[in-house]
């Protein structure tokens, strides 16, 4: 039996997922009263990508599971290098009680993952961020009562991880989910198509525009992305022109429902993809969503450890 990976958002049913956001929310009331990591158990965090948040997040969250965090950039191992990414998860199997990866494309976090018998999550790929998605539905709960029922606008880079992550992760939280791109920018429409039978069975829904005003209409929650991801710089595309008419600024949020909540996965490009009124403004829900990471984290990696204690065939080499 392979252990519970969390490879993209629909790796947790929705009744996983309300478990881990209601964990998470327990956690975030009582900070430090939680150690399942204790002994200490380590958690390997890799970064084949830069990043701010998730590193320390992960970092300062492991520690206070009562864990080791072993936070390593890859250029300075061999991982992925002269080996496959798969006996690199089975080798990093015997050191860890979780591998955590930020890397590029989804086929190399599944390689580590078909090799590894610990949990492996993803920290951001080409394809998803799915613990970014938690941060953003713990906040949604906190700001808006709920995810059922609500409606969720992503403007910006529709093709991008973030927003196959709401699709997926809003899906499974039963909410409805807007997309809206240029031409050219939309998501992959399998990500789409699987969002959608999950929404079926949630009561949320799924809906790709190109209108941002369409998009924004009544929403009760505002999301958008840069509009370059890392790997993005030097693809030749123009990534400023054809996405101005889906800046998050104050004329478009007026569009969405009264008390709609901005929110923004950080770093944020001020002037391009959101406005510096928007984002310090009062609907701005960012910097908690920033915050949420840490909590969100720790409920995520305490479940899936779970799971694996639940399942000790999981944990043979
Ligand atoms: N939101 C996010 O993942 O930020 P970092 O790239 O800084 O980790
Ligand atoms: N879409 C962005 C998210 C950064 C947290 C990127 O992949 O660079």
């Amino acid at each position: 039996m392979s252990p519970r990976h969390f490879l993209r958002d629909d790796d947790l049913t929705p009744a996983e997922q309300s478990a881990v956001l209601d964990l998470a929310a327990r956690m975030k009331a009582d900070r430090f009263a939680h150690r399942p990591l204790a002994g200490p158990r380590s958690v390997a965090v890799l970064f084949d990508k830069q990043s701010l948040r998730t590193r320390i997040s992960f970092d300062a969250g492991i520690a206070e599971l009562g864990g080791h965090p072993l936070v390593v950039d890859t250029q300075v191992t061999h991982f992925g290098r002269g080996e496959t990414l798969a006996d690199a998860g089975r080798v990093l199997s015997r050191y860890v009680a979780a591998i955590v990866l930020r890397t590029h494309g989804d086929d190399r976090i599944a390689e580590v993952a078909a090799g590894a018998s610990v949990p492996v999550v993803n920290a951001l790929t080409d394809g998803f961020h799915p613990c970014q998605l938690l941060a953003d539905l713990l906040t949604v709960r906190e700001r808006c009562g709920g995810t059922a029922g609500r409606t969720l606008a992503y403007l910006g880079d529709g093709a991008n991880n973030m927003a196959h992550s709401y699709l997926l992760a809003g899906a499974t939280a039963g909410m409805h989910v807007r997309v809206a791109g240029p031409a050219g920018f939309a998501p992959d429409p399998a990500v789409v198509g699987r969002a959608a039978e999950i929404a079926a069975g949630t009561g949320g829904s799924v809906n790709v525009l190109t209108d941002p005003a369409e998009a924004v209409k009544g929403a009760d929650v505002v999301a958008t992305d840069t509009w370059t991801s890392m790997g993005q710089e030097d693809d030749g595309l123009d990534r400023i022109t054809p996405f101005r008419p889906y800046q998050v600024n104050a004329d478009l949020l007026g569009q969405a429902a009264p008390d709609a909540i901005v929110l923004h996965c950080l770093p944020a490009h001020r002037g391009e993809e959101i406005t510096d009124e928007v984002l310090d403004g009062p609907c701005s829900a960012v910097f908690d969503q920033a915050e949420n990471r840490l909590h969100a984290q720790k409920a995520l990696l305490t479940f899936l450890l779970e799971a694996a204690t639940a399942a000790p065939d999981a944990a043979a080499p």
